[in-house]
């Protein structure tokens, strides 16, 4: 139902390329790896396969779908009136994980942007996903390639996981090398908008800019307050299906959230549930006498790991069928700002300490 194709992420095989290629140009739906997460691509001018993304993902229709491109003079084809600012990032971060807020050119079906009048662009930093554009020959719109409310998917078994026998084929070339998705900012606004925090952290972003962004409540994964700002954001997102307990550490620190973390367990265990603690190398021998299921993430000192971890964690902790998972939060700076929006995403009640 669902060809798998298998090939080298650094060198594709040509004619791995051109059989996705020719599903794609036919109107089909085909997922591929980028270097953030895998994507559920189709090709952008043909509204049918675009509309079929929505539905094999079960994605709501006003949630808009990401722009990919190979190389620059495509970018003229889908946006206009492109600022100085933007240019600034494209030539410093493109190809990689930057996805930019563009006024959509009129070549764009509204379907792909939700029936609003910017797109999201972005180019990717991934020899498959870059060599697939070129062999189609159009820029092709792709969001994760996960079920609406997943976690992304971060390798291709994720991706069979979720829409085996609901998308054409995958191209399986491994792991992804951020496991996290891009950063989306709108340059449209004055001071530039951060619509998701992602790979790239914002500070690196305001660097090369040389002013500061605005984040927005919603951008570190605070809820509601300002939806119509960026719409497709009101959805809850990388949920696994285990409650999740967050523990924020804040002023109280590491010893805090410990301290708070073991008492969480110790009350949920005593009604008899199965708990699960998502926690760093750092801390997570302090858990070690409790009788709970215990996953590490990754290094504090390490926030690139721990990004490149987090939604494989999220799935697994899925499978080890415990009733609560109680996980430890992290600092907001780089690309824990990253992590902590979809950790808040991802779980229903927050803890600050
Ligand atoms: O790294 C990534 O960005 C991955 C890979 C596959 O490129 N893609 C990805 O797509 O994460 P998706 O659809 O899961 O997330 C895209 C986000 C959505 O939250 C959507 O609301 C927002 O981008 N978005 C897309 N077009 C937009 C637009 N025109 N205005 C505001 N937000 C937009
Ligand atoms: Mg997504």
């Amino acid at each position: 139902m669902t060809l798998i194709l298998k090939t080298n992420p650094t060198s594709p095989d040509p004619d791995i390329l051109r059989r996705a290629a020719e599903i794609l140009r036919r109107g089909g739906i085909v997922a591929f790896p980028t270097e953030t997460v895998y994507g559920l691509g189709a090709v952008v001018y043909n509204e049918d396969a675009v509309r079929k993304v929505y539905i094999a993902k079960m994605r709501p229709p006003d949630n808009p779908l990401i722009v990919h491109i190979s190389r620059e003079s495509m970018l003229e084809e889908v946006a206009i009136n492109i600022p100085e600012k933007a240019y600034k990032l494209i030539n410093k971060f493109w190809p990689g994980p930057l996805t930019l807020i563009l006024p959509r050119s009129p070549n764009i079906p509204k379907i792909v942007t939700g029936g609003l009048d910017v797109v999201a662009v972005r180019m990717p930093a991934h020899s498959v996903a870059l060599g697939l554009i070129d062999e189609v020959g159009s820029p092709i719109a792709a969001p994760s390639a996960n079920l609406a409310g997943r976690p992304s998917p971060t390798t291709a078994e994720h991706v069979i996981r979720d829409l085996y026998g609901r998308i054409d084929a995958v191209i399986d070339a491994g792991e992804t090398l951020y496991g996290v998705e891009s950063t989306i900012l709108n340059v449209l606004t004055d001071p530039p908008t951060l619509l998701r925090p992602g790979a790239y952290p914002v500070e690196e972003i305001e660097r090369v800019l040389g002013e500061s962004i605005y984040i927005p409540p919603f951008a570190r994964g605070f809820a509601e307050a300002e939806r119509a700002l960026a719409p497709g954001m009101k959805y809850r997102h990388y949920a696994p299906e285990t409650p999740l307990l967050l523990v924020e550490p804040r002023s109280g620190g590491l010893e805090a959230m410990v301290f708070t973390i073991r008492s969480l367990a110790i009350e949920h265990l005593g009604v008899g549930e199965r708990v699960c603690i998502v926690a760093s190398a750092e801390t997570v021998d302090r858990y070690r006498d409790l009788p709970v299921e215990l996953l590490v993430i990754g290094s504090r000192r390490n926030m690139f790991e721990v990004a490149k971890n987090l939604f494989k964690t999220l799935r697994r902790l899925d499978d080890l069928n415990c009733t609560i998972g109680i996980v430890e939060g992290f600092e907001e700076r780089g690309l824990g700002l990253t992590v902590m929006n979809r950790l808040r995403k991802a779980s229903k009640t927050k803890i600050p300490v």
